[in-house]
């Protein structure tokens, strides 16, 4: 079975390889010759995922999906949400968004946020959405080397360490786009049982 990622973000392709099953074959923008940056204009994260699933469905009519995320922090009212990668910017410069972050939080007590991770898959024309979240706080300073984006300033529930304190199978245990992913494989295991159909 062969689909499109629709990414180009090679972090995130090695994390998803990582979970999906061996017998699915993973395609990135790069393996198919996608060059160009797709627009993420949409007021949300669904819509956002849809238009990159649609846009490269357009192009290529192979069955594909494409991932959308932000980081959602409660005491600035879901900010930085849809706009994660560019909160500091168009340069998505990762450390810039952080001090932007940590700034905006000051000595706020609320440090809630979680991380918001939307699917949408394109299966022989059909659109399917899958979410995945994982909560957690916001800390004051950054810790940890590992993953990327907001990693080193989040610690999900249940843990004591950033995320970028952690070896990558471990984020895999909890995080946001793991846990959507699984909803993506389970469904796509079953359309295997099921002859490729839904
Ligand atoms: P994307 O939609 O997955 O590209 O994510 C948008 C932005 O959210 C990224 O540029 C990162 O700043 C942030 N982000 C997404 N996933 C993660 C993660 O797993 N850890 C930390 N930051 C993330």
């Amino acid at each position: 079975m062969e689909i499109i990622f629709a990414s180009n973000n090679d972090h995130k392709i090695r994390e998803i390889r990582s979970i999906i099953d061996s017998s699915i074959k993973l395609l990135s923008l790069h393996d198919m010759n996608i060059r160009e940056d797709i627009p993420e204009e949409e007021p949300n994260l669904e819509g956002n995922a849809l238009a990159k699933a649609r846009y490269v469905h357009r192009i290529t009519g192979m069955n594909v999906f494409a991932d959308d995320t932000g980081l959602e922090v409660d005491a600035l009212g879901g900010l930085p949400g849809v706009k994660s990668a560019r909160f500091a910017g168009e340069s998505k410069d990762f450390s810039a968004n952080i001090d932007k972050l940590l700034l905006m939080l000051g000595s706020n007590k609320n440090r809630k946020a979680q991380f918001r991770t939307v699917i949408a898959l394109i299966w022989e024309n059909e659109e399917y959405l899958f979410e995945g979240i994982v909560e957690g706080q916001i800390i004051n300073e950054r810790r940890g080397i590992e993953g990327f984006g907001y990693d080193p300033v989040f610690i999900p529930d249940g843990k004591t360490r950033t995320f970028a304190e952690m070896p990558l199978k471990e984020k895999n245990e909890v995080s946001h786009r793991a846990r959507a992913f699984e909803k993506l494989r389970t469904f796509l295991l079953q359309i295997k049982l099921n002859g490729n159909k839904p």
